[in-house]
């Protein structure tokens, strides 16, 4: 079911125009649609449900308080990267013994608030980090419970910022070196290996890329032999892939298909940390145009939303889909849709052919619901967005729109 969708040529959320959305909370603003979170989460629980993976949401893909709430509604647990997604999951009364925890860096004040809070696993991404947080485990006289992250060097087949487990990436731990970990688990006394983590990278389309890791990883705990005796979880990390323009990812049940077989011939419990499955297409930015600039070169369509607010087309190249609020032509304009910051990267499309617009149309930017506003910032000294999440024929405003006061909040002047 596609949760934005037109009707008479009017864009709506669930049951809600958007335009109406734009009139009570203004432009810019991040749209999420409840129903689609609790869909595409439901599509992961079902495809996988032969083995009952415990999923845990990706927080970093969306982390507003009820993106988070809506899915520890429906028993999500989560993967957070860093204490201020720990702080984040904590607020909305999440139970740490569905948190897992990665990060290439964790600091030792990171590892106390996580082992003070009792979270299912650390996800480690070195031997230097588990000697620390073996040490800071030892000071609490409190077990870590850890999954190494090994880097199996797959080319996951997507864009080079996100791909995670090449072999030059910075990312887990390779295979030797993990082989060097199991062998000598007294170097460590205060963790308790119970896992192996394995995450290849964002926006990956098809199965293959995981199912190469997967025949590394599981070589890899075969040869271990009695060393695995510890071992009880097998988490897959997050990375399937969604539609932005043409895409055709596979479905969550060809990616079961092909990874539930590796999690039974182990005999390992599943965990997954799906982001941009879950809220990728959950989520529009709406942002209206101010002017339509037309130059002997090209026309730029200047809106009032920019790359401090979506930042994936200029870092990334990312395509998102844009298409007007409210269709009022048939007829097109090829344009670049640019926001007003100062820098040539600022940009949603290039060249793109759509519907002509005009001063005040409201543009929709499609699959903005994950690495969306989370990336914002306030460059320009432009306060981020609003956002409003639907759900049926309500809506409500999950995150007010900035003020100038939030731009120099715990700023001073120097005396
Ligand atoms: C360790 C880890 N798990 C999960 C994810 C979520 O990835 P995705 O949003 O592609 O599912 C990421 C994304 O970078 C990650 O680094």
């Amino acid at each position: 079911m596609d949760w934005f969708r037109y009707e008479n040529g009017e864009l709506f959320c669930e049951a809600v125009p958007v335009r109406k959305i734009v009139s009570r909370y203004g432009s810019p603003v991040y749209v999420y649609s409840r129903s689609s979170l609790r869909d595409r989460y439901q599509q992961l629980e079902r495809a996988f449900r032969e083995v009952r993976p415990l999923i845990c949401y990706s927080v970093k893909a969306n982390s507003n308080l009820a993106v988070l709430d809506t899915l520890k509604g429906l028993g999500s647990g989560f993967d957070v990267v860093s204490a201020g997604e720990i702080y984040r999951v904590q607020r909305i009364g999440a139970d740490p013994r569905k948190v897992v925890y990665a990060s290439v860096g964790k600091r030792e004040e990171d590892m106390e608030m996580a082992l003070n809070w009792g979270i299912l696993m650390f996800n480690v991404e070195s031997s230097a980090e588990l000697e620390l947080l073996s040490r800071v485990a030892s000071r609490l006289r409190k077990r870590a419970r850890v999954a190494i992250r090994v880097n199996p060097d797959v080319d996951a087949r997507t864009h080079d910022y996100i791909t995670t487990a090449k072999k030059e990436n910075k990312f887990g731990v390779d295979l030797y070196t993990a082989e060097q970990i199991f062998s000598n688990p007294k170097r460590y006394p205060w963790v308790e290996i119970v896992g192996i983590h394995v995450h290849i990278g964002s926006q990956i389309v098809d199965t293959s890329p995981y199912a190469t890791a997967l025949d590394k990883v599981e070589k890899f705990i075969k040869g271990l032999g009695p060393k695995a005796r510890s071992l009880k979880y097998l988490n897959i990390g997050g990375g399937l892939g969604i539609r932005y323009k043409d895409e055709d990812p596979d479905s969550a049940e060809v990616f079961a298909s092909r990874i539930i077989p590796y999690v039974k011939r182990l005999g390992l419990k599943m965990v997954m940390e799906p982001g941009r499955f879950i809220a990728g297409n959950s989520g529009i930015f709406v942002c209206r145009v101010i002017y339509v600039k037309r130059t002997p070169a090209k026309n730029f369509v200047v809106v009032d939303g920019a790359m401090n607010d979506l930042i994936r087309p200029s870092l990334y190249k990312a395509y998102h889909r844009i298409w007007p609020v409210v269709e009022r032509t048939s007829e097109t304009m090829t344009c670049d849709v640019v926001g007003p910051v100062c820098e040539s990267g600022d940009f949603f499309a290039k060249d793109r052919q759509i519907p002509q617009v005009d001063s005040r149309d409201l543009l929709a930017v499609f699959s903005a619901g994950a690495y969306g506003f989370v990336m914002a910032s306030n460059y320009n000294s432009r306060p981020r967005p609003a956002e409003v999440m639907v759900e049926g024929d309500r809506f409500s405003l999950v995150r007010r729109r900035e003020t100038f006061k939030d731009l120099i909040r715990g700023e001073r002047l120097f005396r």
